[in-house]
């Protein structure tokens, strides 16, 4: 069992001050990753090493610490509490008929903070609507499936925003692994540490990359990437409001409501409302 360092996990994270701004699921988030880390050091052997000191591990050191959890990493953040000794808890009621912004209040707790980052950053760098809103949305599906997180997104979003959104949400999962030094995207640091130092991805994930990267909406998808955040920005604050007129321009809300309009990905919806249905 690793031992918490309250004092050096905190440091990890900028100090009090800036754990006080985080919310519960990003602190929660932060102890997983502090954790993980702490674990892979230990494993290596480097007892003394935290955050900055541990070394990546390999994929195998990846693949064996499976069975230390109590839980598959592919889960999404509404179905499980990851902290040891700790239990899910009673969610906000969600109206009758739900909008993406209801999600983002009510359900997208632990990948707003996230998405909202990457959504304002895209917003700085000038580009089209469209893939502002890819940026938006692009890892909230995590909170219903993390595995394989780009394709279950884009059938999430497919019948609701405009086609290239969705692609670019798609292929966003295959590009975070090929650096594209030209555009500005480097291979994340914490990728070495989530999937291991010598991972390859697998043949789908190359087949992806291969494909996007001929199409013409290449540059959306891999803005995606460029956008993405990989580390804590302890001084963000975030709020959907910037973005109410753009998802009012290139979202179409269902009347019904989202769960409730019998659109292809209506039942992925429902499963975020009541993600504590037994069947
Ligand atoms: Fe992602
Ligand atoms: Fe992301």
């Amino acid at each position: 069992m690793i031992q918490l360092d309250r004092r050096k996990f905190i440091a990890s994270l900028g100090g009090a001050a800036a754990v006080s701004l985080m919310t519960h699921e990003a602190r929660a988030d932060a102890l997983e990753h502090y954790l993980e880390d702490r674990l892979y050091a230990q494993a290596e052997g480097d007892i003394a090493g935290g955050s900055g000191a541990a070394k990546f591990p390999t994929a195998e050191e990846v693949h064996a610490a499976i069975p230390s959890r109590h839980y598959r990493r592919g889960v999404g953040g509404l179905f499980v509490a990851t902290q040891p000794g700790t239990n899910v808890d009673f969610l906000p009621e969600m109206p009758a008929k739900p909008t993406l912004p209801d999600f983002f209040a009510n359900r997208f707790m632990r990948t707003s903070n996230h998405c909202l980052q990457s959504a304002n950053k895209a917003m700085e760098r000038g580009v089209q609507e469209e893939i502002v809103l890819a940026c938006l949305l692009h890892d909230t599906v995590q909170e219903l499936m993390k595995t394989d997180h780009g394709y279950w997104g884009a059938q999430m979003y497919a019948p609701y925003v405009p086609e290239i959104t969705s692609w670019a949400i798609r292929y966003h999962q295959a590009l975070r692994f090929f650096p594209d030094e030209a555009a500005g995207y480097h291979y994340p640091d914490l990728y070495h540490r989530m999937y291991g130092m010598d991972y390859v991805p697998p043949p789908h994930i190359q087949a992806a990359k291969a494909f996007a990267e001929k199409h013409e909406w290449y540059f959306a998808a891999r803005e995606v990437t460029v956008s993405d955040l990989y580390a804590f920005d302890d001084t963000a604050k975030v709020s959907l409001d910037p973005f109410m007129d753009l998802i009012g321009r290139h979202f179409k809300q269902p009347a019904e409501g989202l769960g409730y309009d019998n659109s292809e990905s209506a039942h992925m919806w429902r499963s975020m409302i009541n993600p504590d249905a037994p069947l």
